[in-house]
């Protein structure tokens, strides 16, 4: 073990400069024109992930590639830890806003500025170096490891279900384990206690069969921006709730002890305030910051689109409206219920006058951890190891819709520890990772494979 910590800070400034290879391939999912990129970024993995000992197979799915890494030489009778990330990015724009650009990695004031640098390619590279220590230095790993990279999380994952289906066996294992999340803080290892779940919908609203001058027609007819604007503000009530019938029937209510938890973290809302640079923290009442964050769901528009926009006034009455609105989802909700839910309210809520279309863009199910266990504990006391401090846990706001699909699917638990810090700018412009989180995290995932090898089942 004291070898391959070793080696990774022999080798630190090595891999850093792999990893600004792998930022600097623009593997945009979202958007076709780089299916090419995207497609060599998952080969550049691939390369790598050989090189580092693994047996590695590039594998075809309806969209883009999954990488799939195998070393199976601790035998039968060792754990098998599935580990997951994506090499996968979200587009860049806008441009402008970047201080340096998106995948010409730079390093300033101990960060690492790229598109993916946090999330996730980062931190999937931090596994494929700590599996790498192992290998080069005893030769051996404790545990048999299967490394799934998808190129499509940033998508949703549309083909990741039925590839977890389709290779079922070769994807058995006895643990998870995922760094595309966060600590809570600089210097506080943190371990996921939950996800939030996510449903995305785009609404639309349609009224005359073309625009209308303004004044001609204006009183005569319903105006479908008026009209959206009265069904979004039907979402929410004057507490901050989500104003859908039945959207809290699933919602369950956490634990005491995990709620005292999350009050002990080292939080404050003024400071939290301020970094976001907004006049008030505003929410659901009757829970805090953190709790609003994490163990709540929530409601919110995430673009619109309607009428004249460019430069100076047009009067005119825009003939269609569409808003895009996504849920964060807490256990036990689901994207399906939430969806018969929000139909359900929106044709109640619809004014007379228009006409409206639901198109439910992509889904996925909350995640709770179980915060126990002989795994979890080998990366609490793996954390406290790399960052000299107990890990705090925490929960993630965010989204990973396949990490509940794993453990039911595969019947394993997963293990979340992340690695990027606050206010690194995931999906943002001049999105970053700290040089120190991406050196101690390799040591700690390191010591973590360690571990799990002398950890009998959960
Ligand atoms: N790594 C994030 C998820 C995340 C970020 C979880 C921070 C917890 C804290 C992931 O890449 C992501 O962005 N997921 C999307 C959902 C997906 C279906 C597009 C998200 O959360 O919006
Ligand atoms: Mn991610
Ligand atoms: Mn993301």
């Amino acid at each position: 073990m004291s070898d391959a910590l070793t080696f990774i800070e022999d080798n630190r400034e090595r891999f850093r400069e792999e990893l600004y290879d792998f930022l600097r391939i623009p593997s945009i999912s979202a958007k076709s024109e780089y299916d090419a990129e995207t497609r060599r970024s998952a080969e550049w993995l691939a390369a790598r992930m050989q090189e580092a000992g693994l047996e590695v197979e590039v594998i075809a799915t309806e969209g883009h590639p999954v990488v799939l890494g195998e070393w199976r030489g601790a035998g039968a009778d060792a754990p098998t830890v599935l580990i997951y990330g994506h090499y996968d990015v979200q587009p860049p724009e806008p441009l402008e806003l970047w201080d340096s650009p998106p995948f010409e990695p730079t390093e300033r004031d101990g960060r690492i500025y790229a598109r993916g640098s946090a999330d996730d390619k980062g931190q999937l590279y931090m596994h494929v170096k700590a599996l790498e220590a192992h290998l080069a230095t005893s030769g051996s790993l404790p545990i048999n490891v299967v490394l799934l990279a998808e190129g499509e999380e940033e998508v949703g994952s549309p083909n990741l279900v039925p590839f977890v289906d389709a290779h079922a066996e070769r994807l058995a294992c006895d643990v998870v384990v995922i760094s595309d999340t966060g600590m809570f803080a600089e210097g506080l290892p943190s371990l996921l206690f939950s996800l939030r779940g996510l449903a995305y919908f785009e609404i639309h609203v349609s009224g005359a069969r073309s625009d209308l001058h303004s004044g001609e027609y204006g009183g005569s007819v319903l105006n479908p921006g008026n009209a959206l604007a009265q069904i979004i503000a039907s979402l929410h009530d004057e507490q901050g709730r989500i104003a859908i019938p039945g959207f809290y029937d699933d919602v369950v209510a956490w634990d005491t002890e995990t709620r005292e938890q999350i009050a002990a973290l080292p939080h404050s809302d003024d400071k939290f305030r301020e970094e976001l640079g907004v006049p008030a923290l505003v929410g659901e009442q009757g829970f805090s910051t953190l709790e609003r964050l994490w163990i709540r769901p929530t409601c919110d528009v995430n673009g619109m689109l309607c009428g004249y926009t460019e430069e100076g006034a047009k009067t005119v009455l825009p003939n269609h409206a569409m808003a895009k609105v996504s849920f964060r989802l807490v256990p036990d909700q689901t994207d399906a219920k939430v969806k018969e839910l929000l139909e359900a309210h929106l044709q109640n809520v619809t004014p007379e006058g228009v006409t409206l279309q639901l198109i439910e863009l992509h889904g996925g199910r909350p995640w709770k951890a179980r915060v126990e266990g002989p795994y979890f504990e080998a990366a609490a006391e793996a954390l406290e190891e790399a960052f000299g401090t107990k890990p705090v846990l925490m929960g993630g706001g965010g989204s990973i819709p396949i990490v509940v699909e794993f453990e039911e699917r595969l019947d394993a638990p997963a293990l979340l520890l992340g690695f990027s810090l606050p206010g690194c700018n995931l999906h943002a412009p001049n999105e970053w990772l700290s040089v120190e989180n991406f050196e101690k995290g390799i040591g700690a995932l390191a010591r973590l494979y360690g571990k799990l090898g002398t950890r009998a089942g959960a």
